[in-house]
């Protein structure tokens, strides 16, 4: 696992590919986690078609490989939001989840959504542990929980803040892919023993 930002980038129907390979690389233990159920390879393949986003977000982190290490998944209902979030293994305990979470509230709060939650299990620590964090009010029932935060409204203020963040995110974003496209360009050409 290589260097990564921790500037989230909205993803877009381009990136379904990705999506999928990053939600191959989740273990069974993650998928259940994550999903509520061991899903196998061939359910996660069909996942990214049933992603729908005219409807709902999705912002993910991208490590120098370009590989997507981290990703949040914001769905939409009537007056609130749900997130699902998931951070490769290798790049876990070093912020992302918190940066995604962050990034999908101020997402949130600009299109005036006033509630958003995550379900997740009793026993998943690190949920538990960022929902407390981040201002949750977290509902426990038995091995199931959910995890409520209520949104402010937007402001001028908040929608300009979240113009420049996603201004920064592509740009370092872009400038990492742009690093990678020159460094297999030059391997390509390079012969092995110089490298
Ligand atoms: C939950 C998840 C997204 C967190 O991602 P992450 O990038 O590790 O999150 P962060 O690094 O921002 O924060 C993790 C925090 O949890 C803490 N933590 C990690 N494991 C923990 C545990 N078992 N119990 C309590 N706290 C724990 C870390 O110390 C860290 O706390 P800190 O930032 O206050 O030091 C990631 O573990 C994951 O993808 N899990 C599998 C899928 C999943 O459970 N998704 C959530 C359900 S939607």
């Amino acid at each position: 696992m290589t260097g990564f930002t921790e500037l989230p980038i909205r993803l877009r129907d381009s990136d379904r590919a990705a999506l999928t390979t990053h939600f191959l690389s989740l273990d069974a233990d993650d998928r259940r986690l994550r999903f509520g159920a061991s899903l196998s390879d061939l359910a996660i393949r069909g996942l990214d078609e049933r992603i729908d986003f005219d409807r709902d977000e999705l912002f993910g982190i991208a490590d120098d490989e370009l590989r997507l290490v981290a990703v949040v998944h914001v769905a939409f209902y009537p007056a609130k939001a749900e997130l699902g979030l998931s951070v490769l293994a290798g790049a876990r305990d070093r912020g992302l989840g918190n940066a995604l979470f962050s990034r999908a509230v101020m997402h949130l709060t600009n299109r005036g959504v006033r509630e958003v939650f995550v379900h997740c299990l009793s026993q998943n620590g690190a949920m538990m542990h960022l929902a407390r964090k981040n201002g949750m009010r977290v509902v426990q029932e038995g091995p199931e929980t959910d995890a409520y935060l209520a949104l402010p409204r937007p402001t001028q203020g908040s929608i300009f803040a979240e113009w420049a963040f996603d201004q920064n995110a592509r740009f370092a974003h872009e400038f990492r892919r742009g690093a990678r496209l020159a460094i297999d360009a030059m391997r390509a050409v390079t012969p092995v023993a110089a490298r």
